[in-house]
């Protein structure tokens, strides 16, 4: 089992009113083959926490480590690359490729021989929608793309911001299945930050962000 450890993590934004602090000392553990809902208000720190988890945001104070390796070893860029797959809204998704061509990048990066229109089906994507480019999908469709992409690539930890939040409530069922499936099946750690109580009544362990703590709910 894989352990995606976080250890005393704090993290301020200055701005012109002054210093911020949004997190405050967050000790938790996520494991491999397990699905983790975070909730909390809008400003909580939701999206920071996972900003860092995902190294976009450079670490203040605290660690973050995977299996006993420090992020701050691995390299912020070397961890985005091997270690953890972001599905945040059209996040990362290349505008000038078509949804295809976005998730046939994961396959190749794996040396995979896999067909990426088996992915895009999984998410509900037709193969005329994944022979569009990026900008002519709707912002529901390119979230599908985005998780696509992380059904396709071989990561052991994937992130999602808000992943159904654009989504119809059977499409929102469909998407939680894939989750749980890339949890429990392929045996990730998969951490989603999410408003929906659909996501968070299926995640195995619920976390609530609160006035810069984090607390099992
Ligand atoms: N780049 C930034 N610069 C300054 N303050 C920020 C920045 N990003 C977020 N914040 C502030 O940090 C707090 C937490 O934001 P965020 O992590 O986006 O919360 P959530 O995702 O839970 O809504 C909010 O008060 C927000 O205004
Ligand atoms: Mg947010």
């Amino acid at each position: 089992m894989s352990t995606l450890k976080v250890e005393n993590l704090s993290y301020s934004y200055k701005n012109a009113a002054g210093e911020q602090q949004v997190l405050k000392n967050i000790n938790a553990d996520f494991k491999s083959g397990k699905m983790y809902a975070i909730i909390g208000e809008s400003g909580s720190g939701k999206t920071t926490l996972l900003s860092l988890i995902s190294a976009l945001d450079k670490l203040q104070n605290g660690d973050i480590s995977y299996d006993g390796k420090s992020l701050r070893k691995i390299g912020a860029a070397e961890f985005r690359l091997k270690y953890v797959n972001i599905v945040f809204q059209s996040y990362n998704l290349i505008k000038y490729m078509t949804a295809r061509e976005n998730v046939q990048i994961a396959i190749d990066f794996d040396n995979s021989k896999a067909n990426p229109n088996d992915y895009l089906k999984q998410v509900g994507l037709s193969e005329e929608e994944g022979s569009r480019l990026i900008g002519k999908l709707s912002g529901g469709q390119q979230q599908r793309v985005a998780i696509a992409r992380a059904l396709a690539s071989n990561a052991p930890i994937i992130v999602a911001d808000e992943p159904t939040g654009n989504l119809d409530e059977d499409t929102e069922e469909k998407i939680i299945d894939l989750f749980k499936d890339l949890a429990h099946k392929q045996k990730k750690i998969v951490i989603i930050v999410t408003h929906s109580k659909q996501v968070a009544s299926h995640a195995d362990q619920v976390l609530r962000l609160r006035k810069g703590s984090l607390n099992k709910s």
